[in-house]
């Protein structure tokens, strides 16, 4: 049986990686097997492109070079990573994926027609089937970052969180316009809250789009119908 992959997305500090964590007990709770990745990077060779990236050793290619290179790591990741999780049916939660290229390399001036293409050659058609965006204004996650950065003494930020707050603004508005446009697999979730009431409301979603393997939740929520 083919298994079922989830992204996460939205901006640095929002709390994606708690969330992934959380989750993955959850699913594994509810007895299925969950593969946790991320992007860029989820696979060796992708990851050696992911230190290049976030150390801006690759700035000097331009926006649309950088772009490349994330498709590069893209194709390396969905093919020794994402896709054999998925052949062996297990759930495959992603922090980060082609959303993020869209929203952050769109934000930096590179033609949406151009990572259209970088796009479908990287996921060679693999799309996720539920995308959590977790929304939050930008001063509150970029607070986290430097909060989490003192706590585990990880050194200055890394290259995409060291922008003006005006840069990240943008990024958020891209996120949510992307929501709307595809909101068929978009379950936009308010991140402001505390991690346990975010924590519900991404369980709820993935309940709701994922009924078959929760049959519990189905059962209520035809009921509710009912009512
Ligand atoms: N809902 C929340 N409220 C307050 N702090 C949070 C919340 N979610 C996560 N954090 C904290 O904020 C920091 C960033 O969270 P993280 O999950 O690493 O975000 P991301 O992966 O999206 O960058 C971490 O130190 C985390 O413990
Ligand atoms: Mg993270």
């Amino acid at each position: 049986m083919p298994g079922h992959f989830i992204t996460f997305e939205g901006g640095e500090g929002a709390g994606k990686s708690t969330q992934i964590r959380r989750l993955k007990a959850f699913l594994e709770a509810h007895g299925q097997t969950v593969t946790v990745s991320r992007e860029p990077g989820g696979s060796p060779g992708a990851e050696k492109i992911r230190d290049m990236l976030l150390s801006g050793g690759a700035k000097d290619l331009g926006p649309r070079g950088e772009a490349m290179l994330f498709a590069a790591a893209r194709a390396d990741h969905v093919d020794n990573t994402i896709n054999p999780a998925l052949e062996r049916g297990e759930w495959v939660l992603c922090d980060r994926y082609a959303d993020s290229t869209r929203v952050y390399q769109g934000e930096a001036g590179v033609d949406p027609a151009y990572l259209d293409l970088l796009e479908v050659a990287a996921t060679a058609g693999r799309r996720p089937e539920l995308t959590i965006l977790i929304d939050v204004p930008p001063e509150i996650g970029l607070k986290r970052v430097a909060a989490r950065s003192k706590a585990d003494g990880a050194g200055g930020p890394d290259r995409f969180e060291d922008e003006a707050l005006a840069v990240h603004e943008n990024r958020r508005r891209l996120f949510l316009d992307l929501a709307v446009k595809e909101a068929y697999r978009f379950e936009v979730i308010d991140g402001t809250g505390d991690q346990d009431a975010v924590t519900s409301a991404i369980e709820t979603a993935v309940r709701e789009r994922f009924s078959d393997a929760f049959p519990d939740a189905s059962r209520v929520s035809a009921l509710e119908e009912m009512s």
